[in-house]
């Protein structure tokens, strides 16, 4: 087809068609995976809905005491009931919440850099797999730097991390982080994400930006869409709802849950979302109706 020589197929990410080696398993990309892997998926992803609402509070890793947050022993326990996961450090699970939840663990296993640094793109990989196995987590989340001085770093930690975790059936969580100085365009997160994906983790944690429904088409991983920093009720409802709308399969929600004057009342109308497919709107009546009582 001489005509055609040369000229270069359009892009097209059939947004109208859904992931198609999804076989019966209720996670994208993770059909061929083992037993173990498809367990602790379950344990992160819920079969009914498909989605997830993690509860993250893993900032302390870099912020240390950051507001909301000083008291780790008495917001968590508020919070369990109304989340599907925990993302948090090993060191705020083992001194702060008692072991007898059944909840998803996502281990912040990456480290290194902290507030006082002008570069937060250097980490290293703080947690090694036998203590993960300890905390019986079930995915191991690690920090990536695309584009950023830290990216070969990051990018080392992740692949470390994949092969080991691997080994036992644990699933990582590759979290994108971005720059202060970075856009957050789906051009840039169509990038890091199918990057993070095609070299091995099994959930991918980014933000949410125009034209997501592209990101989520192009990337072979269900993406979990973090809250970034605390936004008025409202508009951090609106932003998980468009999230789930254009393809993310759960959110990650920190500040704008726990930097929240009603945490819990705020975590139920994120999973009102998540779960039963509210809108921004009906979450924000659940929301404000919910909070009146308190
Ligand atoms: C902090 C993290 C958090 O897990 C992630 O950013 C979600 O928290 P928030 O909604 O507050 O952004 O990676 O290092």
């Amino acid at each position: 087809m001489a005509d055609l020589d040369g000229i270069k197929v359009e892009k097209n990410y059939h947004l109208d068609r859904e992931f198609s080696t999804h076989g019966d398993f209720h996670v994208k990309g993770a059909e061929n995976l083992d037993w173990g892997m498809k367990k602790h998926l379950t344990n992160i992803f819920n079969p009914r809905s498909g989605n997830t609402v993690m509860f993250a509070f893993d900032h302390g890793y870099f912020m240390g005491s950051v507001s909301g947050l000083e008291r780790l022993d008495l917001l968590v326990p508020r919070l369990i009931d109304h989340v599907d996961v925990l993302m948090a450090t090993r060191g705020a699970l083992r001194s702060s919440v008692r072991p007898d939840f059944r909840k998803g663990i996502a281990l912040r296993v990456s480290s290194g850099s902290s507030m006082l640094d002008e570069d937060l793109s250097r980490e290293i990989v703080a947690v090694d797999i036998e203590d993960a196995i300890r905390m019986n987590a079930d995915c191991l989340a690690v920090q990536v730097f695309i584009g950023a001085r830290g990216q070969l770093e990051s990018i080392d930690n992740l692949s470390r991390v994949i092969n080991a975790a691997n080994r036992y059936s644990i699933p990582t969580l590759g979290v994108i982080a971005v720059g202060k100085d970075m856009e957050r365009t789906d051009q840039y997160f169509k990038l890091s994400t199918r990057i993070v994906a095609e070299l091995g983790a099994a959930i991918i944690k980014t933000y949410y930006c125009d034209n997501f429904e592209e990101v989520a088409a192009a990337c072979p991983a269900p993406i979990v869409v973090a809250g970034g920093k605390k936004l008025p009720e409202k508009e951090a409802l609106e932003m998980a709802w468009n999230s789930m709308r254009a393809g993310a399969r759960g959110v990650d929600m920190g500040r704008n849950i726990f930097q929240s004057y009603h945490p819990v009342e705020m975590a139920d109308a994120i999973s009102k979302i998540v779960h039963e497919g509210f809108t921004a709107c009906e979450a924000w009546d659940y929301f404000s109706d919910a909070t009146k009582k308190t």
